[in-house]
């Protein structure tokens, strides 16, 4: 028995709507998980986080394992507690952030080694280590299993390696988590732009039985077009009655094309960061506030939505802000962007329940790439 419940209400050709219930609250698919890197959504109060109508948010093993460590956040009641989301929290394992982000890294069979971006100080992660942060140091609700993420593009023979050493740490990782009533691991697929490597790495995931799916390896630099190639079959070689949870995607455009090909999780840095870059993600496509064509725009971001960002605020001003280089403008724009990427899943899983999901994706392409 899976540890949460995944309830699925309604599916439109391969897009699904649905309820991942926890015990610490129902997650409505498809949903997006803003980043929580660093116990903070970057320049947003979680209760801006929660007005935005995020059901979950992810947190990052590798960047709490260096400061201020698990085992401070654990002495301070947890991940929880710490940052005051009391809603449910996703963690990713580890492996991703040290391949992207630390010093000189050695992958073994046992672990992955690497120094630390903060201090340069030496760190070991392995399957096991990683599951004890996430699960009982951090208190994580969804566990991600350590996972190794290769480089795109990849020579199948180097994509098997790190799909085959996944599928080892995969088997490692459920055995040291066990069975929980109230936290999930999720397995993570691997196998790069090559079917045969996913499809035997979904076998193998299925073999040891997770309570939700990863689709791990997309989103690192193969575009768009090859991106949705591998998701036209990625998605169905996962469990049906689990939930399929998409990496480190994306824009927009990626989250529509994805549901419609049977994803039900995201989670990107993107709405944050290019928020913070002066970036804003609106229905008729992004927009540079910081182009000259704003200086005296006096109408919102988006006079329909409830995002106080989004609404109450002229373009001009949050031009002016950017300009000013004040720290208002990050805020805003961040707040703006976690409010449309809520607003865009929300109306993805309105129009899958309503049957009317494939002339939501039509006409949102349309709008969304006019520009
Ligand atoms: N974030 C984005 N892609 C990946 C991936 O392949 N593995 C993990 N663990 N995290 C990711």
């Amino acid at each position: 028995m899976a540890a949460f419940p995944f309830e699925i209400k309604a599916v439109e050709g391969k897009a699904r709507t649905g309820v991942l219930k926890t015990p610490r609250g129902d997650i409505r698919t498809p949903a997006f998980m803003p980043v929580g890197t660093a116990a903070t959504v970057k320049a947003m109060t979680v209760d801006q986080v929660k007005a935005t109508g995020a059901d979950i948010i992810l947190g990052n093993t590798y960047h709490l394992m260096l400061r201020p460590s698990a085992e401070r956040v654990a002495r301070l009641g947890g991940l929880h507690k710490f940052m005051r989301w009391d809603k449910p929290i996703l963690t990713d394992s580890g492996g991703f952030q040290v391949m992207s982000l630390s010093g000189i890294s050695k992958l073994t069979e046992e672990a992955v080694t690497f120094s630390s971006h903060v201090d340069g100080s030496k760190h070991v992660l392995t399957p096991e280590r990683s599951i004890e942060i996430q699960a009982d140091l951090l208190g994580s609700d969804i566990v991600m299993q350590l996972d190794e993420c290769v480089a795109w593009p990849a020579e199948e023979a180097r994509a098997r390696k790190g799909m085959e050493l996944s599928a080892r740490w995969a088997r490692r990782s459920k055995d040291a988590f066990g069975t929980r009533d109230t936290q999930a691991l999720f397995g993570i697929q691997q196998g790069s732009t090559f079917e045969a490597l996913r499809r035997e790495s979904s076998d193998r995931l299925r073999e040891i039985g997770f309570d939700g799916y990863a689709i791990g390896g997309l989103a690192v630099g193969e575009g768009h077009e090859a991106m949705c190639e591998v998701l036209d079959y990625a998605p169905g070689l996962l469990p049906e009655d689990r939930p399929r949870y998409l990496m480190g995607v994306g824009k927009p455009i990626d989250l529509v094309e994805a549901v419609a090909r049977g994803v039900d999780m995201f989670d990107c840095v993107l709405p944050t960061r290019s928020g913070r870059h002066g970036q804003a993600w609106t229905w008729d496509g992004p927009i540079n506030l910081k182009n000259a064509k704003y200086a005296e725009d006096e109408s919102p971001l988006d006079p329909d939505s409830d995002c106080p960002a989004s609404r109450d605020y002229s373009k001009a001003y949050l031009r002016h802000l950017f300009k000013a280089e004040e720290i208002l403008g990050q805020v805003l724009l961040s707040w703006h962007n976690i409010a449309f990427f809520q607003a865009l899943t929300a109306a993805m899983r309105a129009a899958i329940a309503e049957g009317r999901f494939e002339r939501f994706r039509r006409e949102f392409r349309a709008r969304h790439l006019s520009q």
